[in-house]
């Protein structure tokens, strides 16, 4: 599977997550076998002010590459801007998201309001992709609402203007995450335009995975909350396509001793007090459906030191 340029070792990604895909958790699905992985969604006005969070939401280890980081934004100028500056970072692909539905974000015309407005789509595009030199990507919902349904229409303004391949999460804006996510969306882009087309929406497991890939004929997909506290999925998936094995599940010592080193990784990179806030929801996802979970949850989010937070989940592990 190649996007633009860049060779990807297999063709099920790790869909961008703000609050989710973190560097750490992104080298955990590295190490499970995840094609690619992209960052949360960095601001394009942050980073053009040369804000130290959004920049530093750019880096990408070198256990995690090649990797896509993306961006939002509605300037075009400031787009291309940081498109260039990106040309100097380690990241292979750059992503333009049009996708996300918080208020806060289309409020100011930016994520999936820009599917609103196709020519500024056209225009955000072009100036990136004229920008940088690395193939340039963009994630779009299924439309903004019911009425306005433009997945199509929007899929093939990206290819003309030099996008090499487009993710589509089949629902709109006015859904949100809720409903089903509509895979024929996914087909009907996928017949319509020539690059890759990326599909995601409700992938949980190896079986949707080749039922997305199957009725879509879409050349790769990816998984969003399917892999939260669970980036085991990316191998189980990868395995089940080559020759129908379905791999067990980890055991509760392995995620255990998963979540530990995601722990340490992200104390690194953001210190202790950011890491274990950040690491919180992280490890509920993690231990969700186990014995005792909730208890052990609720522990935790009142917890600030890492070595209580360790000695806890010991304990936890015990109850297994
Ligand atoms: C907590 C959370 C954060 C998200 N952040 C982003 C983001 O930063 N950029 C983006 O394009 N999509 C974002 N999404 C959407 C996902 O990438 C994906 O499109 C969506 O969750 C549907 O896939 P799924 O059904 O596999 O979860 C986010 C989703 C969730 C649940």
């Amino acid at each position: 599977m190649k996007i633009g340029n860049v060779e990807l070792k297999n063709n099920i990604f790790l869909a961008p997550m703000a609050g989710v895909t973190d560097m750490p958790f992104r080298i955990l699905c590295k190490e499970q076998e995840c094609g690619l992985v992209y960052t949360e969604m960095v601001s394009a006005k942050g980073m053009h002010y040369d804000d130290d969070k959004s920049n530093k939401l750019t880096l990408m280890h070198e256990k995690e590459r090649p990797g896509a980081v993306q961006i939002f934004g509605s300037d075009p100028k400031i787009m291309a801007e940081v498109a260039e500056k990106l040309n100097k970072s380690d990241a292979a692909i750059i992503d333009i998201n049009m996708g996300c539905p918080a208020p806060k974000i289309t409020k100011n015309g930016e994520g999936s309001a820009l599917m609103k407005n196709p020519e500024l789509v056209a225009e955000i595009i072009k100036s990136v992709v004229s920008a940088s030199q690395k193939p340039v990507t963009v994630k779009i919902r299924k439309g903004w609402d019911d009425s306005t349904i433009n997945a199509i229409e929007i899929a093939r303004i990206a290819e003309k203007n030099g996008a090499r391949a487009i993710a589509v999460h089949g629902r709109t804006r006015e859904q949100y995450y809720s409903g089903k996510a509509d895979w024929d969306i996914i087909r009907q882009v996928k017949e319509a335009v020539s690059i890759p087309v990326i599909g995601n929406g409700d992938v949980t497991g190896p079986k949707e995975a080749q039922k997305l890939l199957e009725e879509t004929r879409c050349d790769a997909i990816m998984v969003g909350r399917g892999a939260q506290g669970n980036p085991w999925i990316f191998k189980k998936i990868v395995k089940f396509l080559e020759d129908g094995t379905i791999i067990s599940d980890p055991s509760p010592k392995e995620k255990i001793e998963t979540i530990i080193r995601h722990m340490d990784m992200l104390i690194d990179l953001k210190g202790e007090k950011t890491g274990i806030l950040e690491m919180r929801s992280h490890i509920a996802w993690y231990i969700k459906g186990m014995r005792d979970a909730a208890y052990t949850k609720q522990k935790i989010f009142q917890m600030k030191g890492k070595e209580e937070i360790i000695t806890l989940l010991r304990s936890f592990l015990m109850r297994q």
